[in-house]
């Protein structure tokens, strides 16, 4: 089983992936570190060169791209739990291409929901690598962020587990994934 970690930008993807991976010894795959390798490019770059349009058909077609490598390449590396990797998701992954279907079918998908004021300290620090936020003020982030969500919660709430706290540990993450997985 594949594990897809998704939410908003600045919810903590990465961070929970590398961890999972680590405490699991089974390997993870950033779908936007993939997408910059695949097309020599920033995300940035893709937004400003081919448009978002454009980068969400790239987005797409990478995730499938990236959970069949992960396919191949774990069969010796499954935990005993049955996961075979993780894949954490770009913030929009979810909500274009009927993408969020495609993963609930594929694999178990947690929804990484920390509280909006979190998500908005650490994009304070971390926007200037986002298109969709790099010239924002304070204020109109926080707006953002708040619109943005309203928009993409339908898409997030088809997630079969979510996580709320952000500062949830490694093992207590791993705790979730069985529970879910008993739920499946
Ligand atoms: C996006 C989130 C980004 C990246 C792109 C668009 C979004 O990923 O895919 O900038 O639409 O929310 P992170 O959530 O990893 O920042």
């Amino acid at each position: 089983m594949i594990v897809f970690l998704l939410g908003f930008m600045g919810s903590g993807k990465s961070f929970y992936a590398k961890g999972l991976s680590e405490h699991l010894h089974v390997p993870f795959v950033d779908l936007d570190q993939f997408i910059e390798r695949e097309q020599a490019m920033s995300i940035s770059e893709i937004f400003e060169k081919m448009g978002e349009p454009a980068f969400r058909t790239l987005e797409s077609i990478a995730l499938k791209q990236v959970y069949a490598d992960l396919l191949v390449r774990t069969t010796e590396t499954q935990d005993k739990n049955g996961i075979l990797g993780v894949i954490s998701c770009g913030g929009g992954t979810p909500c274009f291409n009927e993408n969020m279907d495609w993963m609930n079918k594929h694999g178990l998908t947690i929804w990484v929901n920390p509280a909006e004021e979190i998500i908005w300290e650490r994009l304070m620090k971390e926007r200037k690598t986002r298109p969709l936020v790099a010239s924002l003020t304070a204020e109109s982030l926080r707006e953002f962020i708040h619109q943005k969500m309203l928009e993409r919660k339908p898409y997030y709430e088809k997630a079969q587990e979510v996580i709320f706290q952000s500062n949830i540990t490694i093992p207590e993450f791993v705790n979730t994934i069985k529970h879910a997985k008993n739920l499946l």
